[in-house]
């Protein structure tokens, strides 16, 4: 339906700027000029239209899933606390930045701007989250008062009533996909959509859910298991093959979650995750439909092999309908929306510029970093997948996916997710540490200062060509 809305109002907005230009009569009926203008015209308002339906998606869209975390898990109780008629002692705005989640300045009210100056403003009150909640000012968290859903389109209506009791959350792609710029203080500020949240401590939110239950019977294990489970991850953290596998953890006992990676800069990039699921809209699909628990539809015979995906294959999950889809036909513009995030370049000054230079001339020579890490994406260009023996590193991940292998890691933008430490599970804490672990692995023979001069064009990527 949307989409039909807007290829009416770009065919208008075309149309209507060929009139005003006077250009609905070619003088010359020879040329196909002014045709292709208007050509131009309409694919242009149609990839900004698409692009505009994809953000709203992307920042907004719940996709239903507040019958999960908010009819199910009860979520939003833990939220409210029991003196707003949840549970518990509810979830106060410091509370919430305390758990990595972030605020959207832009989506508070001027009046709400200059009482937080004011520091008139108790940020230790969860009836103060509430008010966030009204305001979508919570990224990637959406709160449902009194009646307000809207089943259709998988969106909260805030009803006027400020009285309306929280009745349910719903959550984002932003909620781990998204951070702000700290621009009014730390937590809150402009979003920054597609930047991998690792302050964001999502175990510890799903552990204070008031109703485990349904996880634990997905999984076949106690309550108690889930929460210990969960609050293994840490923070920036999050494990999207727990609800496939049931696997909590590694054979060394460690979490098995992984860290949120950033999807922005992905373009070009034929596998997406650590692991190479598959594409992009592949993958977003897999995500709205198995881990949100949005209402759509979902197909992948992959997921039937009982021996790799016991709690997949007993529950049906590559086999996914549902009555409402709330979810497949936003796929193509979420997916033109990613598409459309650059990977942005490091402020200047960050890095050494010749020594990144010096780095360039190393990552496609010595340090032979360039075989697989192909300048442009920095992933390969065709199938882009190594087994762990290849790179050195153990393959328990890699086993937990359809190819068994890691997916050659983009490298644009590392400068943005230094938190939390580098590879699918973070083993590197810097990317000293990467380098020195390739460095013994495929006996590169760097010196101190090679090593140095690498990190530094890890540093600057993507490259601004015009600081050159
Ligand atoms: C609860 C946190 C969370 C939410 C919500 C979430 N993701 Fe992710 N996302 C992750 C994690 C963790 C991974 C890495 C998964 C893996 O490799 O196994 C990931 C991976 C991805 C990737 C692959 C990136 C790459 O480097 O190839 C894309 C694309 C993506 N997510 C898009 C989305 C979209 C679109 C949504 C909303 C429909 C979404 N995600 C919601 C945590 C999240
Ligand atoms: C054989 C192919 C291959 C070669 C050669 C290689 N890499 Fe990688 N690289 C990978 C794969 C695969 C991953 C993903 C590992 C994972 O998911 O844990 C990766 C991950 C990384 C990461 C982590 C990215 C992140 O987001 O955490 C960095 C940084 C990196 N490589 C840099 C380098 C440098 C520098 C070199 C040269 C010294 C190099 N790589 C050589 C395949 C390769």
């Amino acid at each position: 339906m949307r989409r039909n809305h807007w290829f009416v109002a770009a065919s208008l907005l075309g149309i209507a700027s060929i009139q005003a230009s006077g250009q609905d009569q070619p003088r010359d009926p020879g040329t196909a000029r002014t045709e292709s203008d208007a050509e131009r015209l309409l694919r242009e308002e149609v990839v900004r239209a698409t692009l505009r339906e994809g953000l709203d998606t992307f920042r907004y869209d719940t996709f239903g899933d507040e019958a999960f975390w908010g009819d199910q898990l009860r979520l939003h109780e833990a939220i409210a606390g029991a003196r707003l008629g949840g549970v518990g002692k509810g979830l106060s705005p410091n509370d919430a930045l305390g758990l990595g989640l972030k605020i959207d300045v832009a989506a508070l009210p001027p009046r709400v701007v200059d009482a937080l100056l004011a520091g008139t403003v108790d940020l230790d009150d969860p009836a103060v989250t509430l008010a966030l909640l009204r305001l979508d000012a919570v990224i990637g968290v959406t709160g449902f008062f009194g009646e307000g859903r809207d089943r259709r389109s998988g969106r909260g209506i805030h009803p006027v009533d400020p009285t309306a009791p929280l009745q349910a959350v719903g959550i984002q792609c932003a909620l781990c996909h998204s951070t702000v710029d700290d621009s009014f203080s730390p937590g809150i500020g402009n979003r920054r959509d597609g930047w991998a949240n690792r302050d964001l401590d999502i175990g510890v939110i799903i552990a204070h859910a008031a109703n485990l239950q349904p996880v634990a019977e997905l999984l076949g294990v106690s309550e108690d298991t889930v929460r210990t489970v969960v609050l293994a991850w840490g923070p920036g953290k999050f494990d999207a093959e727990l609800f496939l596998d049931g696997k909590g953890f590694r054979d060394d006992g460690k979490t098995a979650a992984t860290l949120i990676p950033p999807v922005f800069g992905l373009a070009g990039v034929n596998l997406s995750t650590w692991t190479g699921w598959g594409s992009i809209p592949y993958w977003n699909a897999f995500v709205a439909n198995l881990e949100m628990h949005g209402k759509g539809s979902f197909f992948d015979p992959r997921l039937d092999d009982a021996v790799k995906f016991p709690i997949a294959a007993k529950n049906g999950f590559g086999h996914v309908t549902s009555d409402v889809d709330l979810i497949s036909a936003k796929l193509p513009a979420l997916h033109a929306y990613q598409l459309s995030l650059p990977a942005p370049t490091p402020p200047p000054g960050s890095f050494d510029v010749e020594a990144a230079d010096r780095g360039d001339v190393l990552f496609s020579g010595k340090a032979r970093c360039a075989r697989c890490h192909t300048e442009g994406t920095f992933s390969e260009p065709g199938w882009n997948m190594h087994a762990g023996s290849e790179i050195g590193i153990d393959d328990f991940q890699a086993l937990r996916s359809p190819d068994g292998r890691y997916r050659t890691a983009p490298l644009n933008g590392l400068w943005t997710h230094t938190t939390g430490g580098f590879f699918h599970d973070g083993r590197f804490a810097t990317l000293d540490d990467v380098v020195a672990h390739y460095d013994t692995f495929f006996v590169l023979g760097l010196t101190e200062p090679e090593k140095g001069d690498l990190v530094e064009y890890l540093n600057s990527l993507p490259r601004d060509e015009k600081e050159r």
